[in-house]
C-alpha cells in the first residue's frame, strides 16, 4: 500500500487536522487549571492514543508525569468489540496517591475503559479521570463517567490520529471515515 492509497481509502474527513490541534490546546488548557498544585499523572493506552498523547501532554502547563498500559480489545480486523481486554503491557509505576487520568482514543462500548477503570482503582490512586479524543456515545453498553472529551461523534467507524483498521492508516493526520469498499477487499 502507498501513501496515496492511503487517503485514497478514505471517504469523509470527520475531525480535520486543524480542529483536532485547536481542541487539543483547549484540553490542554483547562486540565492545566483543574490540576493545578496536584500531582497529575497521564496514563495513555496504547496504541491508538499514541499521537493525542503526545499532543495533549504537550498543551499541559503543569508538572506532569506520564505512564503507558497497553490493552486488546479487537482482534485482527474485527470492528466489533469483544468485551475481552487483555492487558499486554502494565503500568511501569507505582499511581498510589496520584491524580490520574486516563488519556483514550475513543470510547466505543466502554467495555475496555470500564474494564482498566476497576483495573486502575484498584492501585489505589488520589482520583481517576477520563479524557477521550473520541466518544461514540451511541454504542454505549456500561455507564462511563467521562471527564474531558475532544469530539463527539456519530455511530461510524474511523481511523487516523492513531486509530487502526487491521492495524494501518494511525498515521493519518486527521480523523476519517473509510470507504465502504475497503473492508469488503481481502488483502
Ligand atoms: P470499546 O471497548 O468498545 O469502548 O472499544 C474501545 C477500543 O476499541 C478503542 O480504544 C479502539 O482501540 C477500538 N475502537 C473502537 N471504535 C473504533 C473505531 O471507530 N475505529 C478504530 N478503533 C476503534
Amino acid at each position: 500500500m502507498t501513501a496515496r492509497d492511503l487517503h485514497a481509502d478514505i471517504g469523509d474527513t470527520l475531525v480535520s487536522e486543524e480542529r483536532i490541534a485547536a481542541r487539543v490546546a483547549e484540553l490542554g488548557a483547562r486540565i492545566s487549571e483543574d490540576f493545578a498544585g496536584r500531582r497529575l499523572t497521564l496514563v495513555s493506552v496504547l496504541k491508538g492514543s499514541l499521537p493525542f498523547m503526545a499532543d495533549l501532554m504537550r498543551a499541559i502547563s503543569i508538572p506532569v508525569r506520564i505512564d503507558l498500559m497497553e490493552v486488546s480489545s479487537y482482534g485482527g480486523a474485527a470492528t466489533e468489540s469483544s468485551g475481552l481486554v487483555r492487558i499486554l503491557k502494565d503500568l511501569s509505576a507505582s499511581i498510589e496517591g496520584e491524580d490520574v487520568l486516563i488519556v483514550e482514543d475513543i470510547i466505543d462500548t466502554g467495555l475496555t475503559l470500564n474494564y482498566l477503570v476497576r483495573y486502575l482503582r484498584g492501585k489505589n490512586p488520589a482520583s481517576l479521570g477520563i479524557c477521550t479524543l473520541l466518544d461514540k456515545p451511541a454504542r454505549r453498553l456500561v455507564d462511563i463517567n467521562v471527564n474531558y472529551t475532544g469530539f463527539t461523534i456519530p455511530d461510524q467507524f474511523v481511523v487516523g490520529y492513531g486509530l487502526d483498521y487491521n492495524e494501518l492508516y494511525r498515521n493519518l493526520r486527521y480523523v476519517g471515515v473509510l470507504k465502504p469498499e475497503v473492508y469488503a477487499v481481502p488483502e
